[in-house]
């Protein structure tokens, strides 16, 4: 009876219509911006780069070709973002690995942290001040970049660079854990790009980890079709934490702290579960192992069939003493904890580099079930599963339900393998190309 209590708890709460507005209810948890001794330093929020000098410098858009791999890749960054001064950071590494930020103009600025090993601000300016709402900002990518991002932010970011550990030059960006982070109260977010030496553009949208300020994005290519990642459509993040927190209601987890609010209560960011677990541990730590213990239960009685979608076809699966292995596979699986499912990445997720390939293929077709809670439903000994039978019950991933019921068409990463599907659905927030002309990005609002 207890699961079917469940049950009608929570298809009750997804009919209900989903109230947009945002709310606090003080169930968000709130940023509380500190300054730069507040600054943490991961493997997260750094890019780290080569030595340039100890100073700041400032090449000019005529001495470019003196000092980097040179380009002219046409930027278009369209603003539809309603809350006061957008501004814009354009980062990554230049083709010596220097970590570089690219002002409107096409300057190019290398901070320098003077070798300090603690965080030291960048003392230029590097943010481009967007016009207002309507209107689009025009810029030439100069040079080739990796590890690029773009990050849009209404408001002004705090960027930091500290040296290395092999003496090099790292640059700290904002972090979505650290909610005394300087840039934590306002509203921030990035896309991921690398433009190579070959002049391909690979360009990515991505809510794994969170979600923040509304981007899109589309890429024009010479003699070719317009590529298009809408994503989330505006209020996205309003919506999701309201669903959040409706969520919380029905089944008490404390879904609507992974929300991060600004001092008036609005809802800033959406924390991914797996970020949410690395700043509160404990609040999920019990939340799938009921579910987990059923399955286990469920495939030691009956077989479970995967498709590795791969030439090594379906194989079957079986749980036997504490592990569920499957035919042919190198090694079997340890019972997912909430932190394995959360990642995709640790316990039996994890992947070794002795690994054959049906092990490789079975690691995202099982945690992506998991994600999902499909393995128990009608069918469920078939993976992966027909898409409507994703998120269908409880417990289940409701950040990556709550993400694709608002996504406009079906564009990023919910979680890291949301591209686990049964019929192909192309699911990655990415445009790529070797002749792109123009890469537009949208602010606050996907393109129509
Ligand atoms: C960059 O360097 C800092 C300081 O040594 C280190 O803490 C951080 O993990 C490094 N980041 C990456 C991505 O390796
Ligand atoms: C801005 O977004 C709104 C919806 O929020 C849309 O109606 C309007 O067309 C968008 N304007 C531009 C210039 O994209
Ligand atoms: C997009 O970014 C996410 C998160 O950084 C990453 O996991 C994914 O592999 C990327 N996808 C592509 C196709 O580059």
């Amino acid at each position: 009876m207890r699961s079917f209590t469940i049950l009608a708890a929570f298809f009750a709460a997804a009919s209900a219509a989903p109230s947009v507005s945002p709310r606090d209810d003080g169930l968000f948890t709130p940023a509380s911006p500190g300054g730069i001794e507040d600054v943490v330093v991961t493997q997260e929020n750094t890019i780290n780069g080569t030595y340039h000098s100890a100073e700041t410098q400032v090449i000019q858009s005529s001495d470019i070709a003196t000092r980097a791999i040179s380009a002219a890749l046409p930027l278009k960054f369209v603003n539809n973002a309603s809350n006061g001064q957008v501004y814009a950071y354009v980062t990554g590494l230049d083709s010596d690995n220097k970590v570089v930020f690219i002002k409107g103009d096409g300057t190019l600025v290398y901070p320098s942290s003077g070798g300090s090993g603690a965080p030291v601000a960048l003392t230029q300016y590097v943010s481009i001040a967007l016009p207002g709402q309507g209107s689009t900002f025009q810029l030439t990518l100069p040079i080739i970049v990796t590890s690029g991002r773009i990050y849009f932010a209404e408001g002004k970011l705090s960027f930091f660079m500290v040296r290395t550990g092999t003496g090099g030059d790292g640059v700290v960006q904002p972090s979505p854990t650290n909610l005394k982070d300087p840039s934590s109260g306002t509203n921030w977010g990035f896309v991921e790009f690398t433009y190579t030496t070959d002049k391909v553009l690979y360009a990515n949208i991505s809510y794994v980890d969170f979600v923040g300020m509304i981007l899109s994005m589309s890429l024009t290519v010479k003699n070719g079709a317009t590529q298009t990642t809408r994503g989330l459509g505006a209020g996205s993040v309003s919506k999701i934490c309201s669903g959040l927190a409706d969520q919380g209601n029905s089944d008490k987890f404390p879904w609507s702290k992974m929300c991060i609010a600004n001092s008036a209560g609005q809802p800033l960011r959406a924390l991914a579960p797996n970020t949410y677990d690395s700043i509160n541990p404990a609040d999920f730590q019990n939340y799938w192992s009921g579910y987990v213990d059923q399955v286990w239960t469920s495939f030691s009685q009956n077989p479970l069939t995967i498709d590795t979608q791969s030439p090594a076809g379906k194989v079957q699966c079986k749980v036997s003493g504490t592990q569920l292995t499957c035919a042919g596979d190198n090694r079997g699986y340890n019972k997912p904890s909430a932190h394995d499912i959360w990642g995709c990445n640790s316990g039996p997720f994890e992947r070794q580099s002795a690994d054959n390939d049906i092990h490789v293929a079975v690691i995202p077709r099982l945690c992506a079930a998991f994600v999902r809670s499909t393995l128990l439903a009608a069918g469920g000994n078939n993976q992966p599963g027909p898409e409507s039978s994703y998120y269908k019950t409880n417990p289940t991933h409701h950040y990556s339900r709550l993400v694709h019921q608002f996504e406009v068409d079906g564009k990023g990463y919910a979680f890291p393998y949301d591209d686990v599907n049964l019929d192909g659905h192309n699911a990655a927030g990415v445009v790529s190309s070797g002749s792109p002309d123009t890469w537009s990005i949208f602010i606050g609002a996907p393109p129509p």
